[in-house]
């Protein structure tokens, strides 16, 4: 069988990230290294990323988590087939970062290159972890974004419904840093979570119901903001509440979006429900969402936890999808700060 061999960067946001994946699609992938270094530290005493620091700490990092990666797969960068970087959407210093040391890694060793979309990379995870057949429909839940889409292949996206103004993650974000959590929320709420009464606050679900597949999630951190700022609350029951509503919401709208998928899509015996992103790490929200394609009559793939938060591997991966269709870019190919899919 054909493989291809290539080795991914990603620097879109805090992560500083390389990896060596072999493979051909539809996958499942072997990930051969899977190198993420956080800047969590260097971040959080500003309560969120700051856009100049991670501009700066992935150019000290690059070179050494470049050459890790290539070590730890026991490979030379002659022996890959080519270099895949994300090109955006992100903190535009960042990408500007990974892919100039990508162009300059595919020019020194006489390789093809690949400008990785970002949000392509978490939407194909679930290929490099289970090789799950396009289409599908994606649910893709990150820091940045909140889109369902129906997948057809690189490049094919048709959208069914996206955030109005917050991200899921934005959401966990803004809730933890109103209970006073330091960044990033997400993973605190959710052991905090564990803990608290779902039902004790009650919170809205913006959109619930509505036409279309569209989300909100700024009313919900708006009702947490009076909730806190008004009562002597429970921090576990907050927690708990917040991640009850989300859950409400992501399951209304997917349901919406899995009927939009099935008038699109008629002929696919047994669609996929496929979810992808930060928010994808978290347990709760991975069960419903599994309940949910159960009941739907969907199959359903995600990614294991590693591969949900940001990672170099589902780049790689991604350029192996692209190159498998020989969808590779100049070297002139240019950093985005923003690229809706
Ligand atoms: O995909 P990602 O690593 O970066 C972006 O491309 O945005 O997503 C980061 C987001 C953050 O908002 C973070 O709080 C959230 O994913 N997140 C979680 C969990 N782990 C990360 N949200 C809820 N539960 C989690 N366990
Ligand atoms: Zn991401």
């Amino acid at each position: 069988m054909r493989t291809l061999t290539v080795l991914g960067l990603e620097t879109s946001c805090d992560e500083t990230a390389a990896a060596v994946v072999r493979g051909f699609p539809p996958g499942p992938g072997e990930i051969l290294s899977d190198v993420v270094f956080s800047q969590l530290e260097e971040h959080r005493p500003f309560g969120g990323v700051v856009p100049e620091i991670a501009a700066r700490a992935h150019v000290e990092l690059i070179d050494g988590i470049v050459a890790r990666a290539l070590d730890e797969a026991k490979l030379t960068l002659a022996q890959i087939d080519a270099v895949a970087a994300t090109a955006g959407p992100g903190l535009i210093g960042g990408v500007m970062v990974g892919l100039l040391t990508g162009k300059a890694l595919a020019v020194a060793a006489g390789k093809p290159l690949v400008a990785v979309n970002h949000l392509e990379g978490h939407g194909f995870s679930a290929r490099l972890a289970t090789g799950v057949a396009f289409p599908y429909l994606l649910l893709l839940v990150s820091g940045g974004h909140c889109q369902l889409l129906g997948v057809e292949g690189p490049g094919r996206f048709r959208l069914y419904g996206t955030t109005i103004d917050d991200a899921a993650g934005e959401a966990f974000d803004k809730t933890a840093k109103l209970l006073n959590l330091p960044y990033p929320g997400g993973p605190r709420i959710e052991i905090l979570a564990r803990e608290g009464n779902p039902a004790r606050y009650a919170l809205p679900r913006p959109m619930r119901g509505r036409e279309g597949a569209d989300f909100s999630f700024s009313g919900l951190k708006t009702a947490v903001r009076q909730l806190i700022q008004n009562n002597a609350v429970e921090t576990v029951d907050v927690a708990a509440s917040f991640q009850a509503a989300v859950i409400d919401i992501l399951i209304d709208r997917s349901a919406a979006a899995m009927a939009m998928f099935r008038r699109d899509f008629p002929e696919t015996a047994e669609p996929a429900f496929v979810v992808g992103g930060g928010v994808a790490a978290n347990g709760a929200i991975r069960a419903a969402l599994a309940d949910l394609a159960g009941q739907e009559g969907f199959g359903f793939a995600v990614p294991p936890v590693k591969l949900c938060t940001d990672n170099a591997a589902m780049i790689a991966w991604a350029g192996i999808e692209n190159a498998a269709l020989g969808r590779f870019d100049p070297l002139d190919a240019p950093a985005r700060a923003r690229w809706p899919l």
